[in-house]
């Protein structure tokens, strides 16, 4: 079979819309998982990939996710992911021709789907795509968008990490060692709200600078897995979490910001055997879904926003009750409830 058919045979989404920039080498893949009243959103990634198919596998896996937090966030939106797979990362004039095309790109599915900022793609560049279609959130605020994620995902990641430390370890965050992988716009707020709220934290990065800047303790990049801590917090890649790295985590929490932290699912259900307590990421990490569909779509206000990120904590709590088996599986079947109704 091949790797292309490997991937779309294996995907239980809904279409593909590729499109190829010949003058950018740049492969354009817009994953549309599922759709409610005809939309799918979700953000574009860009990266480097050594071959055009791990963007288009990344732009499928991400989509499926982004069906699941729009689920858990209650919007009537279906999950979509695109990715952007360029030869290098674009800047200056290129990065804006690049967008407009791959915005007049997104203009042509005619709502089908909605992009938002993630990995190397900025508010700005949301303000770039929106000269070209409408289907763009959290564009600038000056530019009448949202803005970044960033900061309610990390609130909300924060709460997540506060509810699994209670039902885990039946104690507030005072004392609690968390271990915060990444410091990214998502994982240096959170280790600074952690701190705040009186938890030892340690960070790793493979950018010194923003090791020092944060100026707490550092793991070094390689012995995250194995080093001890209340709380592992994934928040650089995903896939973190492998057959390997299951057995050498020495930690009673995983409850992180990134996406697809388990390389595959059932590893799920070997961090239940092993008594280590998984916060599903798709649930704690929607808080960057919360912000912009509450505050762009819903007409919330900013404490109507920070009441359903708060909420995020409850939603575990509910998903932990079933203490007998993982709470991937309570997630699922809140997601299969919400996308059924
Ligand atoms: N930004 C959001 O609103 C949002 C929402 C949901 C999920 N996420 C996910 O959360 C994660 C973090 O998002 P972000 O916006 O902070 O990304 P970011 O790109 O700003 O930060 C990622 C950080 O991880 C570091 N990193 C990369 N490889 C590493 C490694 N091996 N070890 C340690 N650090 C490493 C990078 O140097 C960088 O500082 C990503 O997986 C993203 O997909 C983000």
């Amino acid at each position: 079979m091949s790797t292309f058919e490997r991937l779309l045979t294996g995907w239980d989404g809904q279409q593909v819309a590729v499109r190829y920039d010949t003058e950018f080498a740049t492969w354009m893949f817009i994953g549309v998982h599922s759709t409610c009243d005809g939309r799918s959103g979700g953000g574009t990634r860009m990266a480097v990939y050594s071959a055009p198919e791990d963007g288009l596998a990344d732009a499928l896996k991400l989509s499926a996710a982004m069906t699941r937090k729009m689920a858990v966030c209650n919007v009537s939106m279906g999950g979509g992911k695109a990715v952007l797979a360029v030869p290098s990362l674009p800047t200056g004039e290129a990065r804006v021709e690049l967008l407009h095309r791959y915005g007049e790109f997104i203009g042509s599915l005619s709502g089908l789907y909605a992009t938002a900022p993630d990995m190397n793609t900025s508010e700005r560049d949301m303000d770039t795509i929106g000269e070209r279609t409408e289907h763009v959130f959290c564009k600038s605020v000056e530019k009448g968008g949202s803005g970044s994620t960033a900061p309610d995902t990390a609130v909300g990641v924060f709460h997540g990490i506060r509810a699994s430390v209670e039902h885990a370890l039946g104690r507030d965050l005072d004392g609690v060692r968390v271990l915060v992988q990444g410091l990214g716009a998502v994982g240096s707020r959170l280790a600074h709200q952690l701190s705040a709220a009186g938890a030892e934290v340690l960070v790793s990065d493979v950018n010194a600078e923003r090791v020092a800047a944060s100026g707490l303790p550092a793991v070094d990049p390689a012995a995250v897995i194995g080093t001890e801590c209340d709380v592992y917090a994934p928040c650089a890649l995903g896939g973190t979490i492998t057959a390997t790295t299951v057995e050498q985590l020495r930690c009673r929490v995983v409850a992180g910001a990134a996406n697809n932290q388990l390389a595959s699912p059932d590893l799920a259900d070997r961090l239940h055997e092993r008594g280590i307590l998984y916060a599903p990421d798709y649930v704690i990490n929607s808080g960057g879904v919360l912000h912009g569909t509450g505050l762009e779509l819903l007409g919330w206000d900013q404490p109507r926003l920070d009441q359903a990120l708060r909420g995020l904590g409850d939603t575990l709590l509910e998903l932990y009750a079933d203490n007998g088996r993982s709470p991937v599986h309570a997630a699922e079947a809140l997601v299969a409830r919400r996308r059924a109704r």
